[in-house]
């Protein structure tokens, strides 16, 4: 598994392919950059699932940690170090049995529920519309709504966008102020439906399409805000939903999401363990997650036979690793540990999104705290930032950058008769003209020397940091401080024109040319 250079070709995580090299050689386009990198594409998801709002960003009166109302603002701080840019609620399948209604008003006051989807747990509603917003100010993101298709009505989605957006005077508006809210929020992405071939509803692609319509439509525009108006698209590679919405929708969307994850054996019913996996096992999982190259190009090629502008974006709101739970934990909540594989297939998907910033404008973690691939975890007052986290924070110098196409061949990572491309990357130049490049090399055993031209690029000096660990399953703990954690990088220079980078095996590189 772990030779190097055996000579094929294969389909490979930048659209490039493998060949058989000992050195790499990589060209960046900095000539006129066409795209821009969507901040949107590094969004978070926060559903009432296990323990991400409630015990998560949500806490009771006597934890003791730095609080706003019952918001967590060491989380919050955290959040806002990586820039978060837009975090999406109330589900995922939750968003289709949740009554917006029932959480405003004095908490004391509001009816329970039950969370038929996440563990059966009763909730009291005390975090609602006025909370979720309030958490959305604090984090300086947007917020993303997705409303209730598969069980609300289209009268109920319609009031929650009145009672949100509208700044006259309405039922809804009255509603808001009495519940101590006078402006409106001005919230944009919204959601029709989640997952609705699934938990969402059980519908076709044809049903759902005009479901979508007719919800769509009495989710108005009031003044001094559009909506972005996202419908649920396929999962994985079902391409026939997308060819039918859009054809039957196109641009009465102003997105169409996409979910995908990545299960470590490939099946959902003994999906691998989080901390305790092989070398066959991370392979099989890194090969999975790189599918999300050809679900993105797949989806993307049906759109841009309706769509050839690119006026519709594909929105990513659900991705990551899915693993078995902790051992212990209620199966119900999807709480999962977070090691050195997931910040390399976070960094492999982040980078994935970036060369497709033509389409994908939007794209959310799942999820952000406590459940699946989570960027924090936490233990009563503890809290421990994630491998995840980290990647999070040397990608953010992505967010709004213009894209620089890069051309490479990447050697390969070989199991068996099996190969996958051991490296992948993306480059991007910001409004102050500094290019970042962000590398990763899955490769367990090899390290890489690349050697980079950059047409249209002048640098004078490169800076780096690194995110590596000497075991794949290195994770970080609540006791003791983060093992697998960002550090500087001394493995790039400049020699003449060119950057050469070694990039050790198994890590995440982020270089800084000015
Ligand atoms: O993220 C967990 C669940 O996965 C979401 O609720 C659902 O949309 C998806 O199936």
């Amino acid at each position: 598994m772990k030779k190097l250079l055996v000579a094929s070709l294969l389909s490979a995580a930048t659209g490039l392919q493998v060949f058989a090299q000992s050195e790499v050689a990589v060209s960046i386009n900095g000539v006129d950059p066409k795209y821009t990198i969507s901040r949107h594409i590094y969004g978070h998801f926060s559903e009432h699932l296990g323990r991400c709002i409630y015990d998560g960003f949500w806490v009771g009166d006597s934890l003791n940690v730095p609080k706003q109302d019952r918001i967590r603002m060491d989380i919050v701080d955290a959040l806002k170090r990586i820039q978060i840019p837009n975090l999406r609620w109330p589900g995922g399948c939750f968003a289709d049995e949740y009554h917006w209604r029932d959480g405003i008003g004095p908490r004391m006051q509001r009816p329970t529920m039950v969370n038929t989807n996440w563990g059966g747990v009763t909730e009291d509603n005390s975090f609602g519309t006025h909370e979720f917003l309030e958490l959305c100010g604090l984090l300086k993101c947007e917020p993303y709504i997705s409303a209730n298709v598969g069980s609300g009505t289209v009268e109920e989605m319609a009031k929650w966008v009145e009672y949100l957006n509208f700044g006259g005077i309405s039922p809804m508006t009255n509603l808001r102020k009495q519940n101590g809210r006078a402006e409106p929020w001005k919230v944009s992405f919204w959601g029709v439906g989640n997952e609705s071939w699934g938990c969402g509803g059980n519908m076709t692609a044809e049903r759902y399409a005009d479901e979508y319509k007719r919800y769509a439509t009495y989710a108005r525009d009031y003044e001094g805000t559009r909506l972005k108006k996202i419908a649920c698209g396929p999962s994985d590679g079902n391409y026939n939903w997308t060819e039918v919405m859009m054809k039957n929708v196109g641009r009465q969307m102003w997105g169409l999401s996409l979910h995908y994850y990545t299960i470590p054996t490939g099946n959902w019913g003994k999906k691998g363990s989080a901390t305790a996996f092989d070398e066959q096992e991370y392979f099989n999982t890194m090969k999975n997650c790189l599918q999300m190259e050809e679900f993105v190009s797949r989806h993307s090629a049906i759109m841009d036979r309706y769509d050839i502008n690119k006026n519709v974006a594909l929105v990513v709101d659900e991705w990551g690793i899915w693993t078995d739970v902790e051992p212990g934990t209620n199966p119900g909540f999807l709480y999962q540990q977070n090691s050195l594989r997931d910040a390399l297939i976070a960094g492999t998907t982040l980078n994935i999104f970036n060369n497709h910033a033509d389409r994908v404008k939007m794209a959310n973690l799942a999820q952000t705290i406590n459940v699946l691939q989570a960027l924090i975890l936490t233990q009563k007052e503890k809290m421990l930032l994630t491998p995840t986290y980290y990647v999070f924070d040397l990608f953010k110098v992505h967010q709004d950058a213009k894209l620089l196409p890069v051309s490479f061949t990447s050697p390969g990572y070989t199991s068996g008769d099996k190969k996958i491309p051991a490296l992948n990357m993306s480059a991007s130049k910001d409004s102050t003209g500094k290019v970042h490049i962000t590398l990763v090399n899955i490769d367990p055993e090899n390290k890489w020397k690349i050697s980079t031209s950059l047409m249209g690029v002048k640098f004078s000096t490169v800076t780096g940091q690194i995110l590596t660990s000497s075991r794949l399953t290195d994770i970080n703990t609540f006791d003791g401080p983060p093992k697998v954690k960002n550090s500087n990088f001394s493995g790039a220079k400049k020699q003449g024109d060119q950057l050469v980078v070694e990039i050790p095996a198994q890590s995440i590189v982020m270089l800084e040319l000015k």
